[in-house]
């Protein structure tokens, strides 16, 4: 079936969880309200220097520190069933450590979920979304082992504090990212650059942790709140440049194995990297005269700890690359270097916004089967997708609701001719916020903020009153 022609049902499956998903420094703003503590992305921003877009900051955002009302009335008025968002860790805990507890972040966070709860909403709680606290960071951050134990701590106290009331937690917001962009290009907070090495250790420790506090969820808690726990991946899906040219398709196994089996593989398969993986770094840490591989190894007892850490599966999309094979044996270390894979966008593909995100829904559908097939067939729940507009964005925006519809059309087939085990799907973004390095300039909300007026209001696009029909349908 070619991707123009109609799904076979325009059905969802019955109790399909159709949400939006936000996160905390992207919305809230009140970056030192009421004993907030900073955290990396405040101190990134503050710092100025170009590397955020005009030097913007998310000191204000979208105000939805002291506005959740209006965010509700948003997530009312398009009927999710289902809101993502995401817990700033140093409002609860300024220093990182339950060693100060912030009362008033935990009553702020307690209203958004009661009021989701009054109201027939299902909260899906993120606990760290890009911002730890900056003393945590202070210490090391994600590049010390330390980290593994103080995360753990801190989802404890999560679990202990909301999980009468949460069922859905995700540990981790696409470690990929923070790993690469974060501690490898250094392009977003906390801005370091340590290519080829440092990246991986923050990968490894960003494991260790997720599947500590997976562990800590179903020894202490499991039982009594019966909820599930899982981390949130980032994956683009892949195509060979040549489709017949064998050494393409090998890049493009290793370019999938580097962005989702590098976090999926130990968490769903066997507790450790995915060979290719292994094998493609520790042959050229070899050549470049290191005297171990670069990529870090699980003890055993380690990898069991990991293995089979997450009780659903959480999907990030967004784009998809054509992939090449290029040998990089002469560089030097970087994440990159190391796949021997070159990812290009077709320029057939449209780009309406952000740069990055070339528009091809079909490539959601194949990446739903791959993770049906290469990870033992889990529920998925697609946490992420969307589409950015450039600021100015017009409320009319029939074009990017054609991306959805395209994008929803690539799902159905998903689930009813491919059998994905689909749970649901989320947008990314409930409301135009923070594009991190990129500030206001991208415009992901179902809803308009308007960030000149103080006020902040916020306006739906008329992708979110065909995504409110959609919803109440539970049909395309
Ligand atoms: C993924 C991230 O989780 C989110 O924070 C970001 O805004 C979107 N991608 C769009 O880039």
């Amino acid at each position: 079936m070619d991707s123009l022609s109609n799904p076979p049902s325009f059905q969802f499956p019955a109790g399909f969880a159709w949400g939006a998903s936000t996160s905390a420094y992207q919305i809230e703003g009140g970056w030192d309200a009421d004993g907030k503590g900073p955290s990396v992305w405040d101190t990134f921003c503050h710092q100025g220097g170009g590397r955020v877009f005009q030097n913007q900051t998310g000191d204000v955002a979208c105000g939805s520190y002291t506005q959740w009302e209006d965010d509700l009335k948003c997530i009312k008025q398009l009927g999710l069933t289902h809101y993502r968002f995401s817990l700033s860790w140093s409002r609860l805990l300024p220093d990182g450590t339950t060693g100060f507890i912030n009362q008033k972040g935990i009553a702020y966070y307690n209203r958004i979920i009661d009021d989701l709860l009054a109201n027939g909403i299902c909260p899906l709680v993120t606990l760290y979304h890009f911002d730890m606290p900056q003393a945590v960071e202070n210490q090391g951050g994600w590049r010390s082992d330390k980290t593994v134990e103080i995360f753990n701590e801190y989802a404890r106290f999560c679990f202990d504090t909301f999980g009468n009331k949460v069922k859905f937690w995700i540990t981790i917001n696409e470690p990929h990212v923070v790993a690469e962009y974060g501690y490898e290009q250094g392009l977003i907070a906390p801005g370091v650059t340590d290519p080829g090495i440092g990246v991986y250790h923050v990968g490894h420790n960003m494991i260790k942790a997720h599947a500590k506090a997976w562990h800590t969820y179903h020894l202490l808690f499991k039982e009594k709140q019966h909820g599930q726990v899982s981390i949130s991946l980032d994956s683009d899906w892949a195509e060979p440049f040549d489709p017949s040219s064998v050494k393409d398709q090998e890049a493009v196994q290793r370019y999938l194995a580097f962005n989702l089996g590098w976090f999926a593989h130990p968490v769903f398969i066997n507790g450790d990297y995915p060979p290719l993986m292994k094998s493609q770094i520790s042959s050229k840490s070899k050549q470049q005269g290191f005297m171990d591989s670069r990529l870090p190894e699980f003890t055993d007892e380690e990898m069991k700890m990991i293995q089979g850490t997450a009780d659903f599966f959480c999907l990030n999309y967004y784009t998809t690359r054509k992939v090449k094979h290029q040998d990089s044996s002469h560089t030097k270390p970087s994440i990159k270097a190391d796949q021997d894979a070159d990812a290009i966008q077709d320029p057939s593909w449209p780009v309406p916004g952000i740069e990055w995100l070339a528009v091809v829904p079909w490539g959601l559908r194949k990446l739903l089967k791959f993770i049906k097939d290469t990870f033992k067939d889990p529920e998925i729940y697609i946490t992420e997708n969307g589409f950015a507009q450039i600021d100015p964005a017009p409320l009319d925006d029939s074009q990017r609701w054609e991306y959805f519809r395209q994008t929803l059309s690539e799902i159905l087939k998903g689930v009813h001719v491919d059998a994905v085990n689909l749970k649901g799907y989320f947008v990314w973004s409930l409301l135009d916020n923070f594009e991190w390095h990129y500030g206001y300039s991208q415009r992901f909300g179902l809803f308009h903020v308007d960030f000149e007026n103080p006020k902040l209001p916020r306006t739906p696009y008329r992708s979110a009153l065909e995504y409110k029909k959609v919803i109440s349908q539970n049909c395309l």
